[in-house]
């Protein structure tokens, strides 16, 4: 399947509530403004879990791989996060928001 910013525009309305994609700021979740790329847990001024400050410092970026296992499973890959959100089961849905947040990132 290929990617599709357009539809990932409408898997980001289950983000929303808590990210905004394209400007600095930080709601219940930190700005996804430049996420690829980015070492996990390093969005400035933005509180994280103990868990997510940890995988950054373990080394973990955000690339296309490790967005989309996050992003199928949270909970699953970095274990204690705050994030309060079940995951997407479709892949596809994965791979259109990752599509979509590209468009925010270098
Ligand atoms: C963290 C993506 C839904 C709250 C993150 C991170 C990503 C992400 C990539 C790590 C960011 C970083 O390291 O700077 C997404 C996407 C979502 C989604 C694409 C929808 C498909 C939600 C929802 C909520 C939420 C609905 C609130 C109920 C948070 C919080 C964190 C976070 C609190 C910080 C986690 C921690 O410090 O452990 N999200 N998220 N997210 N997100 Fe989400």
């Amino acid at each position: 399947f290929g990617q599709d910013a357009a539809l990932g525009e409408k898997v980001f309305l289950k983000c929303k509530a808590c990210h905004v994609p394209d400007t600095d700021q930080n709601k219940i979740g930190p700005s996804l403004k430049g996420l690829l790329g980015r070492t996990a847990g390093t969005q400035a001024g933005f509180k994280y879990s103990a868990a997510m400050a940890d995988a950054g410092k373990g080394g973990m970026a955000w690339d296309e791989a490790t967005l989309a296992s996050y992003l199928h499973d949270p909970k699953g890959v970095v274990k204690g996060t705050k994030m309060a959100f079940p995951g997407l089961k479709q892949d596809k849905d994965v791979a259109d928001v990752i599509a979509y947040l590209k468009q925010f990132s270098p």
